[in-house]
C-alpha cells in the first residue's frame, strides 16, 4: 500500500500536470497508455497521429512539468453529425463541411486521476468545440455519468451509428451536448 506521504507527493505532482498540444513524436508514448486503458479498444499509432497531423488543436497531452512524462491524452476533431470514425480508421481528412464537434477519446492513467486533469482538458476542449452547435462522444466503461457533468446525455441514432457502436463493446453510448452560446437557438 502507498505511504500516505508518497500519496500525497503523487497528488501535488499530478496537479501540477498541464495539458498542451501533443507533438507527432509522443504518439508512442499515447499508444502505450492507449492499449493499458483500452486493452479492448485497441488503435493503431498511424491512426493516432493522423488526427494529430489534420487537427492538432484537439489533440492534447497531459504532461509532468518536470520530467515531461505523458500522463494522459486527449483526441477531439470537427465530423459530420452523428457520423464519428470508425475505430482503428483513418479520417483521410476533416470535411469542410464539418457540423459537429467530436471527442474520440480522453484517457489518463490511474496514478494521474481524481486531480481535476479531466476537467481541465474539458475546459479547453469544449472551448474548441464552441464553433460548432454540438460536441458528441462514444462513452464507454460507464461513463455516462461523468460526461453528464458537462452536460452530455444519450441521443437517437441510426442503425449505421448503432453498428459502428458495436465495435466499442456492449456498453458504448453515443452522447451529444448542445455547446453554450448555441443553447438559446433551436
Ligand atoms: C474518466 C477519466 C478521464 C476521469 O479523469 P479524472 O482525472 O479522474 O477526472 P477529474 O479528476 O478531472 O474529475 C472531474 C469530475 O468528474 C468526476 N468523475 C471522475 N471520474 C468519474 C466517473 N467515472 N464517473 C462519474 N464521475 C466521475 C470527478 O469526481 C469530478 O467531479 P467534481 O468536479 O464534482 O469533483 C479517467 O477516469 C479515465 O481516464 N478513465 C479511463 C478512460 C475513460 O474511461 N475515458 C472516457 C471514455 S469515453
Amino acid at each position: 500500500m502507498m505511504s500516505e506521504a508518497k500519496e500525497k507527493e503523487l497528488s501535488e505532482t499530478t496537479k501540477a500536470c498541464s495539458w498542451r498540444c501533443l507533438p507527432l513524436d509522443r504518439i508512442r508514448d499515447l499508444v502505450k497508455i492507449a492499449d493499458s486503458i483500452h486493452p479492448g479498444l485497441s488503435e493503431r499509432a498511424d491512426v493516432f497521429a493522423e488526427r494529430v497531423k489534420l487537427f492538432p488543436d484537439g489533440c492534447l497531452g497531459l504532461f509532468d512539468p518536470e520530467t515531461d512524462e505523458l500522463y494522459g491524452y486527449a483526441i477531439s476533431h470537427p465530423i459530420n453529425h452523428r457520423q464519428p470514425p470508425a475505430l482503428d480508421s483513418f479520417l483521410n481528412d476533416i470535411d469542410a463541411s464539418a457540423d459537429q464537434y467530436y471527442i474520440h477519446d480522453l484517457a489518463i492513467l490511474p496514478r494521474a486521476r481524481g486531480s481535476g486533469s479531466a476537467q481541465k482538458c474539458l475546459e479547453l476542449i469544449l472551448t474548441i468545440a464552441e464553433r460548432y452547435e454540438t460536441t458528441s462522444l462514444v462513452s464507454v466503461y460507464g461513463t455516462a455519468p461523468f460526461w453528464s457533468k458537462y452536460g452530455f446525455e444519450g441521443c437517437e441514432i441510426d442503425d449505421k451509428l448503432r453498428a459502428k457502436l458495436v465495435d466499442y463493446g456492449d456498453d458504448a453510448m453515443y452522447l451529444e451536448r448542445r455547446n453554450k452560446q448555441h443553447r438559446n437557438h433551436n
